[in-house]
């Protein structure tokens, strides 16, 4: 897939057909993210790619569906938070893999003292993004779920990942349902966003 198709197909998906990803491909995806640029040069991710049908599913047990009771969406967002909150679990669950990108922080993430202490977690994001597209060009589509409560203490139980590392996020990742949903883009253009040389 041509470079700029990739950005313009990709989406969030949460619905997957159950089944497995090769391997290589997989390891293409996270060779991507890996190569992502990243703070002090340190690179010093761990990504935990998960395959295992029974870990998977322990995993996504531990997440919890959200209710949500917009019935009849009026914005984007609304649509999205209709879609999204109640496939917060089924979509680790029917993921044909879970990508668990796992950094190094030594100060604390959750009260940081400037933005510089951010940049390890600011480089994840970058390796994030380059394996939801370089699964888009896959022909795979991606979820992302941001632990909550007492969702990554659960999740460290099941995986023991060094006490020196945090967990952002979840990736799902797998072939997209026939009927996966995706609400409309909120419309962010180059036009309307970007301010030219001045506020
Ligand atoms: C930092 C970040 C956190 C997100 N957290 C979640 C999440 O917890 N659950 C979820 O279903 N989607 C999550 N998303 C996906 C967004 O909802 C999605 O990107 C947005 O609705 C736009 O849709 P698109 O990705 O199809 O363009 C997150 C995305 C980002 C960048």
């Amino acid at each position: 897939m041509e470079f700029y198709e990739v950005i313009n197909n990709r989406r969030t998906i949460r619905e997957f057909e159950v089944k497995p990803i090769p391997q290589d491909v997989l390891s293409r995806i996270l060779d991507a993210g890996l190569k992502a640029p990243s703070s002090d040069h340190l690179r010093q991710w761990a990504p935990v790619a998960l395959t295992e049908r029974e870990t998977i599913e322990a995993v996504a047990k531990e997440i919890h569906p959200l209710s949500c009771h917009i019935q009849k969406p009026v914005t984007p967002q609304q649509e999205m938070f209709k879609i999204a909150f109640p496939k917060q679990q089924s979509m680790l669950a029917e993921a044909g893999c879970l990508l668990l990108p796992y950094f190094k922080q030594s100060s604390s993430l959750y009260k940081p003292e400037n933005v510089f202490t951010l940049i390890h977690f600011g480089a994840t994001w970058a390796l994030i993004e380059n394996m939801l597209l370089a699964a888009t060009a896959e022909g795979l589509g991606c979820a992302i779920h941001i632990p909550v409560g007492e969702e990554t203490s659960a999740i460290q139980k099941i995986l023991g990942a060094a006490k020196d590392y945090v967990l952002p996020a979840l990736i799902a990742v797998g072939y997209p349902a026939p009927d996966a949903q995706t609400p409309t883009q909120v419309s962010a253009t180059v036009a309307e966003k970007v301010h030219w040389n001045r506020w």
